[in-house]
């Protein structure tokens, strides 16, 4: 950047707050799908939005028993701007003109305002009738607290007409508040202002909540202040009835139901006028609002209610707290109406426009655009390959004294157009929504299921994820469609990490080099993604040790690759096979295994298969041509039982009587500790492995070992779980010390080391490589899953500078010949790139402590502790984004293949957490960026859960 760029950057700075990342924790977010609710955007502002949201009430409303309700989160330039306002009186008038046979109760109302705005309301910005008889609607309320707590009493008085001139007083005289003890103030005023019109009072309230007892008493001394600093209740209501041709009790009525969220009173863009006013609204906090206002009243109003909610500016136009709108109501994932540009230039900003709702995973319904003889309708169409359909609204008259009647009525076949279009959409979408679990259930083939174990109404139905939370499609009591949303707590097969703001980044990268590369071939090239992944990739987790980047596609293959450069190695390094390959003598051709810990996983494919134990997985039925090729060792572990971290050794071990103090853990931290390596168990572990060593050699004849492949770190084993279980428990934490001792002895003896890091890699377990937890490093490493942030699939095999040497040669038979169709994908490699950097990056993940470069502590110990001392629990294991939790269970209950988690975890499911049955163990797994709020409120909830059981 340049030097003069940057200065003008920092001198601008201070005129917004535009942040990166809204840390702000969200609402759960629900709404129903009884009705359809749809955002209107704009390619630019001034393009017409609010007249398609009056327009779409005119053609709503034209039948009675409807409802339409009309948001306007977020009104800037307040009171002289009102959209919701404009949307009410233009339907009004509209109404009265054309009075239809049945009565509309039409409403608008304003929640909240800055500070600023509701002063201009109060101080004239709404006129207010002097007749001789008003309604004064005097209101006024306290909330009085008594001896207990959270008992208060409300005491109201309200009058309800005065004389003009008494109502003067009222209002210039302020209110008397009863002297209370307590800092509670519960302050409220209330007036109805009437206003010109007949029937449509306006409701001014101010409601002050809390304050302390000093402040009271200066608010009881001085009149009613108001703090000066936010955004506050304004209460600003105004209502109507507008009487059609019939009286309303024979021919029914709709509603129109207009509300504006906040308002500021500058007409600039919410980021600026939000700290102008110092009045700034949290996207939470928003979003929270906004889905308070959505639902439905009543029973009676279902399947009668039009909601749509119109958006500030432009798509990209930032919202209160610099978000940008797109983003901002990313969460609900509303379907859009845009509405375009008719004017010069106007096809390219709203391609623009639809190309960035698109990037963010929003369907765009329809496109409306003003006509203004340009005729852009035509190449707007034939960019949407006329999927999308575009209307074309007729010029808006301009003149100011034009009340648009006409232009209404003119453009009502449009809106009624553009209504089918939307209702039709909502219906398509609802009903496909429906249709899916039958349908999976009959097409698809699902992995590690067994069919007949699965109902259709157990199939979850995910219509999008923000962030690591899955909007799942639920029909619930009474056959009503609604979108919940559920904390994605496996990660979707351990490969999530984004959260909603690189997920996003994410898939801008992605278009991005899907438009730059789509796929292009790898062998003897070079492209930027390629290049900079496997820099990154060699700076960070090969760092010190890989020279080599070997690209696949998923982690399994990774593994095969991996077994293929080691176990060359071992021909070499041991003199098996010469330099041009060539076998020494006849003894060398030998059957090569690998060393392997019982209850390791490494991918399903049948190469990564041989380097497993044996398990159901591996029988007879599953993979008839499975041989085992590997000596497995079983593995000494560690949980926390009863709040104690504590070692469970195997049988050969533990005759060897350790001591016991090596046995405990008070810390998780001491598990880790340099100081073990030279206790009394690591001589213990050492001479155990290497009389299994021994003991293999000596049985193995032409057998020889010529691997050592381990999860370093290694958590536990989700897919091989019944296996685990048979061994030593549910979930397992591979003594860290072990795996150490075992990478020595094997190095001592010339084999080759691999760490399968497919799962632990990338922030799994807190690292960026788990190799931090044992303290060595390997001769090859695999990693998946989280390297792209789980985005899309790619694979590395990272390998030391002397690996790479076995396959360097003058035969083209000497290179490693192996490859896959997507090997170095440009687009996993992008998105590589992106996540790697994100994930390192303390500006970008606000768990980094980079001093350390580990992951903050995410799962609350305090909370942690207490779970593992409930009776149901019988052992855990937290580290980095995973907390694992083995219920106590004998039996049958235990085990993969036990149903007794599962009805817990149906009730998780209800709480908002997608957690996948794993016999009786339970995980929560959250992206390396989830703040730990997010990961104690999960936690809680686990917790209440166990509880119960
Ligand atoms: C440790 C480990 N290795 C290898 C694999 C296989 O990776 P993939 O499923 O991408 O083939 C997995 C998958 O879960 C894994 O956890």
């Amino acid at each position: 950047m340049s030097p003069l760029f940057t200065s003008l950057l920092r001198r601008r700075r201070h005129h917004h707050h535009h942040r990166f990342l809204s840390t702000h924790s969200q609402p759960s977010i629900e709404y129903p799908l009884t009705h359809p609710i749809y955002t209107i955007w704009a390619s630019n502002t001034s393009l017409g939005k609010t007249l398609v949201s009056a327009g779409l009430s005119t053609s709503f409303l034209s039948s009675s028993h409807r409802k339409f309700l009309y948001l306007k989160p977020l009104q800037t330039g307040f009171p002289n701007d009102s959209d919701s306002r404009f949307v009410y009186s233009k339907f009004s008038q509209f109404f009265t003109q054309n009075r239809p046979e049945f009565s509309v109760f039409a409403s608008n109302h304003v929640l909240k305002s800055s500070v600023l705005a509701k002063d201009a309301v109060l101080s004239g910005g709404f006129e207010v009738e002097r007749e001789k008889n008003v309604d004064l609607g005097l209101y006024k309320e306290s909330r009085l607290i008594g001896t207990e707590k959270n008992r208060p009493f409300f005491a109201s008085n309200c009058v309800l007409k005065s004389s003009v001139s008494a109502k003067d007083a009222v209002l210039r005289g302020g209110f008397e508040v009863e002297r209370e003890n307590n800092v509670n103030l519960g302050l409220f005023k209330e007036s109805r202002l009437l206003g010109t019109e007949e029937n449509r009072p306006l409701f001014a309230s101010n409601c002050v909540l809390e304050s302390s007892v000093l402040a009271k008493d200066a608010v009881l001394r001085g009149g009613v202040e108001v703090e000066r600093d936010e955004i506050v209740n304004l209460g600003l209501y105004e209502e109507s009835r507008l009487q059609g041709t019939e009286n309303w009790e024979m021919r029914g009525f709709s509603k129109l139901v207009c509300k504006t969220m906040y308002g500021w009173k500058e007409a600039l863009s919410p980021h600026l006028v939000a700290e102008r006013e110092n009045a700034r609204v949290e996207d939470g906090e928003l979003l929270g609002m906004l889905k308070g206002c959505l639902g439905i009243e009543s029973e009676s109003e279902k399947g009668e209610v039009l909601c749509v909610i119109e958006t500030a500016g432009g798509v990209a136009s930032p919202g209160p707290s610099g978000s940008l709108q797109c983003d901002l109501y990313r969460p609900f994932r509303f379907p859009a109406i845009l509405v375009g540009d008719g004017r010069l230039g106007g096809i390219s900003g709203t391609i623009s426009a639809y190309e960035s709702l698109k990037l963010r995973g929003y369907d765009v319904v329809a496109v409306v655009l003003e006509d203004h003889g340009l005729v852009n309708e035509g190449p707007l169409s034939s960019y949407l390959r006329r999927r999308v359909p575009v209307l074309v609204l007729p010029p808006v008259p301009t003149e100011v004294s034009n009340n648009l009647m006409e232009w209404f009525q003119e453009a009502l076949s449009t809106f009624h157009s553009l209504e089918e279009i939307m209702q039709s959409a909502f219906l398509d979408r609802t009903s496909r929504l429906r249709n899916m679990p039958r349908k999976a259930h009959d097409i698809f083939w699902w992995p590690f299921t067994q069919h007949n174990l699965v109902p259709e109404e157990n199939v979850t139905v995910i219509d999008s994820r923000c962030g690591e939370n899955f909007a799942v499609h639920k029909v619930v009591n009474n056959n009503v469609d609604s979108i919940t949303q559920q904390f994605d707590a496996c990660a979707s097969w351990w490969t999530q990490g984004p959260d909603a703001t690189l997920q996003i980044e994410l898939a801008r990268d992605v278009g991005y080099a899907t438009a730059r590369y789509g796929h292009v071939m790898f062998p003897e090239n070079v492209y930027e993604p390629a290049l900079e992944c496997a820099e990154l990739l060699l700076e960070g987790v090969g760092k010190g040790w890989a020279s080599r980047v070997y690209f696949s596609d998923n982690g399994s293959t990774a593994i095969e690759i991996a077994l293929k450069m080691a176990l060359r190695k071992f021909l070499f390094d041991h003199k098996i096979v010469s330099d041009d390959l060539v076998a020494v003598n006849a003894e060398s051709r030998v059957d090569l295994k690998v060393l392997a810990l019982r209850g390791s996983y490494h991918g399903d494919t049948l190469g990564a298969m041989e380097a497993q134990a044996p398990s159901p997985y591996t029988g007879f039925y599953q993979q008839p041509w499975y041989k085992g090729r590997g000596h497995f060792l079983d593995p000494p572990t560690v949980a926390m039982c009863d709040g104690v971290w504590k070692l469970s050794l195997p049988q050969e071990i533990e005759t060897q009587n350790p001591s016991v103090e090596d046995l405990t853990f008070s810390l998780r931290e001491n598990i880790f500790k340099e100081s073990r390596h030279t206790s009394n168990l690591a001589d213990i572990y050492q001479l155990h492995i290497r009389q299994a060593l021994q003991l293999i050699m000596d049985s193995s004849g032409s057998t020889r070992t010529g691997a050592l492949i381990i999860e370093p770190g290694k958590t536990f084993d989700m897919h091989h779980f019944l296996f685990v279980i048979q061994g030593a428990g549910g979930m397992e934490m591979v003594d860290p010390l072990f795996q150490r001792v075992l990478v020595k002895e094997c190095r001592n003896k010339k084999i080759p080391v691999i760490f399968d890091e497919v799962f632990t890699g990338f922030w799994r377990l807190g690292a960026e490589s788990a190799t931090e937890f044992i303290r060595c490093k390997p001769d090859i490493a695999c990693f998946a899953k989280l390297m792209t942030g789980g985005i899309v699939p790619l694979a590395v095999t990272l390998a030391s500078e002397a690996v790479f040497e076995a396959f360097v040669g003058d035969s083209k038979l000497q290179a490693l010949l192996h490859g896959h169709s997507y090997t170095a994908h440009a687009v996993g490699c992008t998105a590589a790139v992106k996540s790697i950097k994100w994930f390192k990056d303390s500006k970008t993940n606000h768990n980094l402590i980079s001093e350390a470069m580990l992951l903050r502590e995410l799962w609350d110990s305090d909370l942690v502790r207490q779970i593992s001392l409930l009776p149901a629990v019988h052992r855990m294991v937290v580290l980095g984004t995973l907390c694992a939790v083995e219920l106590r269970a004998e039996g049958s209950n235990a085990g993969y293949a036990s149903l007794y988690a599962r009805s817990l975890l149906q009730k998780l499911r209800e709480d908002g957490i997608y957690m996948r049955p794993l016999g009786n163990v339970i995980y929560l797994m959250c992206g390396p960026c989830t703040s730990p709020e997010s990961c104690s409120n999960l936690l809680n909830k686990v917790y209440r859960r166990l509880g119960e059981l």
